[in-house]
């Protein structure tokens, strides 16, 4: 079974791009794939400074966040756009885990794996700009990213107070996106 790992680069409690990523998740459970939802502030992670891993070595919550991207075909993630970028905590995250470990292979994290990658934003473009510097990260961490993409623009009036999306075409999009991760990843493992 496809196995794909879903976060967002936002902290925030009630972030859009946590909301987007979740509906991206159902679209590739639907399709047969086991999903495993991470937020990425779960992982206390410092900012990384190679002075302290030369002295305290990779942070255990380092370690665990790589071996999850390791221990996973494929991710799912959706961005917010900070300054037409992504965030700094998204950033330090996969800095971390970059970094090679014990007898694992280089950039055993990113090497052969395939993401899908969305935007939110409250913004008419959806955080379009984030999308390309993400695209242009992963693909050379060595991840191939799918041709399609989604930016969700206008993201705070697409969900109601619950949390839960009113627009279906953005969740149709979503979810065919998930599906399609699925698809492309189950035609590369046979
Ligand atoms: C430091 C900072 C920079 C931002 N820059 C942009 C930007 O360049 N483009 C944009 O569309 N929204 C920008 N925003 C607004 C975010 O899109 C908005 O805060 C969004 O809700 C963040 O995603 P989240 O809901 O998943 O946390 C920025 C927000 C912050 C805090």
């Amino acid at each position: 079974m496809v196995k794909i790992l879903a976060f967002a680069g936002s902290g925030r409690k009630d972030s859009v791009n946590k909301k987007v990523v979740a509906i991206a998740a159902k679209g590739a459970q639907e399709a047969g794939a086991e999903v495993t939802i991470v937020n990425l502030e779960d992982f206390d992670l410092p900012i990384f400074n190679e002075d302290l891993e030369v002295e305290k070595g990779m942070p255990v919550e380092a370690q665990n966040f790589k071996e999850l991207l390791i221990s996973h075909d494929g991710f799912l993630i959706s961005s917010p756009e900070y300054n037409s970028s992504y965030s700094s905590l998204f950033k330090n995250a996969i800095d971390w885990a970059s970094r090679k470990t014990a007898d694992e292979a280089p950039m055993a994290a990113y090497r052969g794996k395939v993401a899908a990658i969305m935007a939110a934003s409250p913004g008419g473009l959806g955080g379009m700009r984030v999308l390309v510097v993400l695209r242009m990260l992963l693909e050379n961490l060595g991840t191939m990213v799918l041709p399609n993409q989604k930016a969700v623009g206008g993201a705070f009036s697409k969900f109601d107070s619950t949390g839960n999306i009113t627009d279906e075409k953005t969740e149709a999009a979503l979810k065919s996106l998930g599906k399609e991760l699925v698809e492309t990843l189950t035609k590369l493992k046979n």
